[in-house]
């Protein structure tokens, strides 16, 4: 199996959150290493790396911001610690809790 660049660390999928449609009771599994193609959930592109998906059973049916750059420290919401990324941010690789 190839070695994953960077398997310790978590990619900026996208430098915002995605508005999101929960459903109430239900489980959603949120990419916490940012290598998902499917955004923000996990599409099983963790394997190799340090990372798991974050499973998440919403407590009501609302609409709320999910994180992409995957330094929230309220996961699976956005935090809005996005903003203190680099503005190239998106695609590219940092320590997970790297932003203060
Ligand atoms: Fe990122 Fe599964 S693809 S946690």
């Amino acid at each position: 199996m190839a070695e994953i660049e960077d398997a310790d660390k978590v990619i900026c999928a996208m430098r915002s959150s995605v508005p999101v449609d929960l459903e109430e009771g239900k489980t959603y599994y949120w990419c916490t290493c940012g290598r998902s193609k499917k955004q923000p959930f996990c599409d099983g592109s963790h394997q190799g790396t340090a990372f798991k998906p974050m499973a998440y059973t919403a407590t009501a049916t609302e609409q709320r911001k999910l994180c992409q750059c995957k330094q929230t420290a309220n996961p699976p919401f956005c935090d809005g610690r996005h903003k203190k990324l680099p503005e190239d941010a998106a695609g590219k690789a940092f320590p997970p809790n790297s932003v203060p």
